[in-house]
């Protein structure tokens, strides 16, 4: 695994404090998708459990999976009854049991492409339903966006995950779905946007930038200048824009 997905554990405290948590509408949007009750679901990449108690509050039985020491030390704090945690990479996962739903946010692109489709197909009940979900949080002002942009360009360039097959921003289909799409284990592929407004303090969203990838490749003097550039020019409170983009696919059942 990169050095860039393994970043998150040093982080992990911050990561459950500043990252935005994931709304109701999210696990609505999944269930009415599934069609059906799902009971069990494998989790992806859990990091710290954001998206495990969307779906466990909701009663579903949830198999965290993570690789990451930290980040599931974080997990483990907060868990739920409903949910056992496992340490692993999805990579690693054996198949054996199935799931009704496999999921996960804000994680699939730090995975492996080659075998995912299969991996994935192999941990979902016939017509099971694989969902991917993420979205970047960005500052909905852009007065305030091009002044950080300004601010952070002397340290780093970008701070967005490219797409991992190099599907452009305008394309009508995104990431992983036009992967989903090409696959021919999975099918009715759709795509979905949950709408998203937030409001952060400054030290809030500066905190946030502390869990983003991008930084933290940045040796830690860098890293600090840089934010200390990005907090000079944020207002006291900032707008978030928060979408929440997700893929579905079903599991062809034969
Ligand atoms: C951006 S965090 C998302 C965490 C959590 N799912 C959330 O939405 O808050 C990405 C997570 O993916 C994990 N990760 C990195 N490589 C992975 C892999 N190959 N398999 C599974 N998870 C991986 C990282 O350890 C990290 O916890």
């Amino acid at each position: 695994m990169s050095a860039r997905a393994l970043s998150f554990g040093a982080t992990a405290k911050a990561y459950e404090r500043f990252r935005p948590g994931y709304p109701k509408e999210l696990f609505d949007l999944v269930m009415t998708y599934a069609g059906r009750p799902v009971r069990t679901a494998l989790e992806i990449g859990a990091g710290t459990g954001k998206a495990t108690r969307l779906f466990a509050d909701q009663g579903v039985t949830i198999t965290a999976t993570e690789p990451d020491a930290a980040m599931l030390a974080e997990l483990n704090k907060t868990v739920p009854p409903n949910v056992t945690t496992v340490r692993a990479a999805f990579e690693d996962l054996r198949s054996g049991e199935t799931y009704g739903l496999v999921y996960a946010a804000a994680a699939l692109h730090w995975t492996r492409p080659e075998g995912r489709w299969s991996r994935a197909a192999a941990l979902l009940e016939p017509e099971g339903v694989f969902a991917s979900f993420g979205g970047q949080v960005q500052l909905a002002d852009p007065a305030v966006a091009e002044a950080v942009r300004a601010a952070r360009a002397p340290f780093l360039e970008s701070d967005e995950v490219p797409s991992p097959d190099g599907t452009a921003p305008g394309e009508e289909m995104q990431w992983p779905g036009t992967e989903l799409q090409q696959s021919p284990l999975f099918l009715d592929v759709q795509q979905a946007v949950v709408k998203r407004r937030l409001t952060m303090s400054a030290p809030d969203y500066v905190g946030y930038l502390s869990t983003v990838s991008a930084y933290l490749q940045l040796p830690p003097p860098k890293r600090q200048q840089a934010y200390n550039a990005i907090t000079r020019v944020l207002p006291e409170r900032v707008e978030i824009s928060a979408d929440i983009i997700a893929h579905l696919a079903r599991r062809r059942s034969e």
